[in-house]
């Protein structure tokens, strides 16, 4: 079973995840493996950090093409490549068009930093903040159409302090992202089926 992780900047998550299906050997428990690391910016970090690991990466850039559209397929072929059991979206800061959604459905999952329902979209630490919330977190959820409304897997809780300001909480936030992410998609791999690498089609070209 192939997991593809797409990042955008750090990658701190996808680094967790790596060394936690390192650690608990992912490959005897659940015959799975972290198959590739995709970025849609060349400049990512974590872009490094995984090739050093030996994982194969590849860089689907967004300013290279001339629609959301274009981007997807190129991204998709390139995601596809892999044959990915799941995908799992780390801090990739890209909002995915209705075909890709669809075309991962069931098998790709996102990680966002607040106790979903709550606070769907950007600037998520500050908006907790404002409205006076006295817990914040994140959440692990299935990619669905709708934006961070797919069913949530697990999510994790932190406290808002006084004095916190978004970097305070976001921090506080990340730290416990290291742990849960793993922890979720551990949870779901059992459930996942295998996908075999099919024969690139004739009609994409990007
Ligand atoms: C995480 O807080 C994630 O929830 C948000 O972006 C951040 C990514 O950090 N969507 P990293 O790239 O995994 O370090």
């Amino acid at each position: 079973k192939n997991i593809v992780i797409l990042i955008s900047g750090t990658g701190s998550n996808m680094s967790a995840i790596v060394q936690q299906a390192r650690q608990e050997d992912w490959e005897a428990a659940f015959g799975a493996r972290v198959a590739a690391v995709i970025s849609n910016r060349p400049d990512a970090k974590g872009l490094q950090w995984a090739n050093a690991q030996g994982i194969a990466t590849a860089v689907v850039d967004h300013k290279q093409f001339p629609s959301r559209e274009a981007f997807d397929a190129a991204l998709a072929q390139q995601v596809d490549a892999f044959a990915p059991a799941l995908v799992v979206l780390a801090g990739f800061m890209r909002v995915l068009t209705p075909g890709f959604v669809a075309h991962f459905a069931g098998r790709m999952v996102n990680i966002h930093p607040s106790l979903l329902p709550a606070f769907p979209g950007l600037h998520t630490h500050q908006r907790a903040l404002d409205a006076g919330c006295k817990f914040a977190g994140t959440s692990v959820h299935w990619v669905t159409q709708e934006l961070d409304g797919g069913p949530i897997i697990d999510q994790a809780v932190v406290p808002v302090l006084a004095g916190d300001d978004a970097d305070t909480l976001a921090a506080r936030v990340l730290t416990q992202e290291h742990i849960l992410y793993p922890r979720a998609i551990r949870q779901v791999l059992p459930q996942l089926a295998a996908v075999q690498a099919s024969a690139p089609t004739e009609t994409a070209s990007a």
